[in-house]
């Protein structure tokens, strides 16, 4: 999309303000990630468990750059609604029905803001007795308190400003650009 269509508020529904990531920064990225994650599971069984649905743009790439056998599956929460801010309640509405004990799984989120999402999901599936249990997310924002376990392979540091595209949505639109955009 060029600048023009950028703010043309027929194609978005709304103009964003910038693009921070373009889709070859993302792109070249996620190989490296990829790479990463196929080089720490040498052996053993591999859960590959998006969380839906702002991961699913991500998760598709991604798992296209691991050369190694995995499963995938997907998890769902509850999401902030229409908010830009967290609402701080969770709720798994699909439960993976991959068994998880004695396999590895590497969780798959879009972005850490607050990290509630993941520090219950983390609880959640700590119970199945996975052999190791680690999160992948292509964007954190280095504000989250209450992640117990840190995020193993990020994508980039993103500002703290309200992000869309490539999966993450504002109000359910966005997740279809396939770049990231600022909204504020
Ligand atoms: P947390 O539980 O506060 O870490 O929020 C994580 C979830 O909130 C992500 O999976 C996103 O769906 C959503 N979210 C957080 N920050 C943003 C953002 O900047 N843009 C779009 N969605 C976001
Ligand atoms: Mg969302």
């Amino acid at each position: 999309m060029t600048p023009t269509e950028l703010s043309d508020p027929r194609l978005l529904g709304r103009a964003v303000k910038r693009i921070v990531y373009d889709a070859d920064t993302i792109a070249r990225r996620v190989r490296e990630l990829g790479a990463e994650i196929t080089q720490a599971y040498p052996e053993g069984n591999l859960v590959v468990l998006g969380l839906l649905k702002g991961s699913f743009i991500f998760l598709s790439d991604l798992v296209r750059e691991i050369r190694r056998p995995i499963h995938v599956d997907f998890l769902v929460a509850s999401s902030y609604g229409d908010a830009m801010e967290s609402s701080g309640s969770v709720r798994l509405l699909y439960d993976p029905e991959t068994v998880l004990e004695g396999k590895h799984i590497l969780l798959v989120e879009d972005i850490i803001d607050s990290g509630r999402t993941l520090a219950r999901l983390v609880d959640v599936l700590s119970t199945r007795n996975p052999r190791s249990l680690e999160i992948c997310a292509l964007l954190h924002k280095h504000i989250a308190t209450e992640l117990k376990v840190p995020a193993r392979y990020v994508g980039f540091d993103a500002p703290h400003e309200f992000l869309v595209g490539y999966g993450l949505d504002h109000a359910e639109n966005f997740r279809h650009i396939p770049f990231i955009a600022s909204l504020q």
